[in-house]
């Protein structure tokens, strides 16, 4: 089915000189899947027009919530045939040809899954991250990415490369500020995540809905959350790890899942470069500090989530912006939305996606992101083994993780 953009009548929306609306279907009404459809609602001319959830309570709380910032932004609300609920509920959204665009907000797991059927309908899709949890998933995206038409448009939530002050520290390294380059350090220091919990709620249900605790379901926290860093390092050194040796583990917490709570990995890249990369997600207390730090022949550059975003030596260069936040002076974000350096960081990238739809050229992010999920694949892998893993051997690899249950169950 190929996706139409709807004709509205003209009028210029956020500099848009727009004449067109894209009818935008979220699949996943969780905490960062609201936060980033109200990014599209209130800084592009997408419209939400249709919602999609497994349960039945995350589907009305989004229709709650949809419905009324759509009265605030003068538009209807979403139409009742369009509310798709249960574990068909992501195909029911593909096949609707009253839909363009899918943003996937779902639980890690089933990412390439929805990303599948949604490709296939013809949809223009914003996946988040990860691309895949394991290797097949992450090969199996790689298949789907070839069947991409040049109509359609794909990204990737990867929207730390879209917050104005680290597109401008890449610019500056990728055009050799810091000359070359010998070493990285970066973290990722979190907070735990908070538990759901539910009357009468069966033990798959639990584990649906605390995902994140979750190996399976979420990839670990070096897949799931540590990967805007990773992701950061491959866009600047540009390229992956060629291997990795890791530590780690569940040093802390007790509650339900099997993910582990610190990881400390060391990757090197091409030309011997080293990424030496440390994160903790652990503790109620307000410990969140992440970012990363490049050191090169000519000098220095720093990009934390919060504080200044700078480039010392012969280069110097600082984000001028910045210069007033305090180093870990950010707060954590569970729906992503970050103060500090990454502010704009969902405005500009929806933005750029709905520029790509519209006035094109189309994006295809899925090869990308598999990279940068492979790369933090690799260094979970090189931690759980407690043993060097090359790029070539990890690719090797028969890790196809299974659910587990039938989620038919919630039909
Ligand atoms: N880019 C970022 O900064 C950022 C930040 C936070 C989360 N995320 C990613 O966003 C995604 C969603 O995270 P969240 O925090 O919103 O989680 P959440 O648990 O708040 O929301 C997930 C939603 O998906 C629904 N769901 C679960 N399984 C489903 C299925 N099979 N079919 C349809 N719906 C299903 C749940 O009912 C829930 O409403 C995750 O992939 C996460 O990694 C990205």
């Amino acid at each position: 089915m190929a996706s139409g953009l709807l004709l509205l009548t003209p009028h210029t929306v956020f500099g848009y000189e727009a004449n067109t609306a894209v009818r935008h279907g979220l699949l996943g009404c969780g905490n960062r899947g609201s936060s980033v459809a109200e990014s599209f609602a209130r800084n592009t001319p997408a419209r939400i027009v249709a919602l999609a959830d497994l349960f039945d309570d995350n589907l009305a709380s989004g229709q709650g919530r949809f419905n009324a910032l759509n009265a605030s932004l003068g538009q209807a609300p979403v139409d009742r045939k369009l509310l798709f609920r249960g574990p068909h509920a992501f195909e029911e959204l593909a096949d609707s040809n009253e839909v363009d665009l899918i943003q996937i907000s779902t639980p890690p797991f089933f990412h390439v899954q929805h990303l599948e059927a949604a490709v296939t309908a013809g949809k223009h899709v914003y996946c988040e991250k990860p691309v895949g949890i394991d290797i097949a998933q992450a090969k199996h995206a790689l298949a789907i990415a070839k069947h991409v038409k040049s109509s359609q448009s794909i990204d990737v939530g990867f929207q730390c490369r879209n917050a104005p002050p680290i597109a401008a520290l890449a610019e500056r390294i990728k055009a050799g500020a810091l000359a070359k380059i010998a070493a990285v350090s970066g973290n990722y220091n979190a907070p735990a995540s908070i538990e759901k919990k539910r009357e009468g709620e069966g033990k798959d249900e639990y584990r649906l809905r605390n995902w994140l605790w979750d190996r399976v379901l979420s990839g670990d926290i070096l897949v799931e959350q540590n990967i805007h860093i990773i992701d950061l390092a491959n866009w600047m050194l540009g390229g992956h790890p060629l291997k990795a040796t890791a530590t780690g583990g569940r040093n802390i917490l007790t509650h339900y899942g099997n993910c582990w709570d610190n990881y400390q990995v060391d990757f090197t890249y091409p030309n011997d470069v080293h990424f030496s990369f440390a994160s903790t997600q652990f503790g109620a207390g307000g410990v969140f500090d992440a970012g990363l730090k490049l050191f090169g022949a000519s000098g220095s550059a720093t990009c934390p989530y919060a504080g200044p975003i700078a480039i010392t030596g012969s280069n110097a260069w600082s984000w001028q912006d910045s210069q007033a936040t305090l180093p870990g002076s950010g707060n954590f974000a569970a729906n992503g939305a970050f103060p500090d350096n990454l502010k704009d960081a969902d405005r500009e990238k929806v933005r750029t996606f709905i520029d790509s739809i519209i006035s094109g050229p189309a994006h295809n992010q899925i090869a990308d992101g598999v990279e940068t999920a492979l790369s933090c694949i690799l260094g979970r892998m090189a931690g759980y083994q407690k043993q060097e893993v090359t790029w070539d051997q990890m690719l090797a690899r028969k890790e196809d993780w299974q659910l587990g249950f039938d989620l038919e169950q919630f039909a």
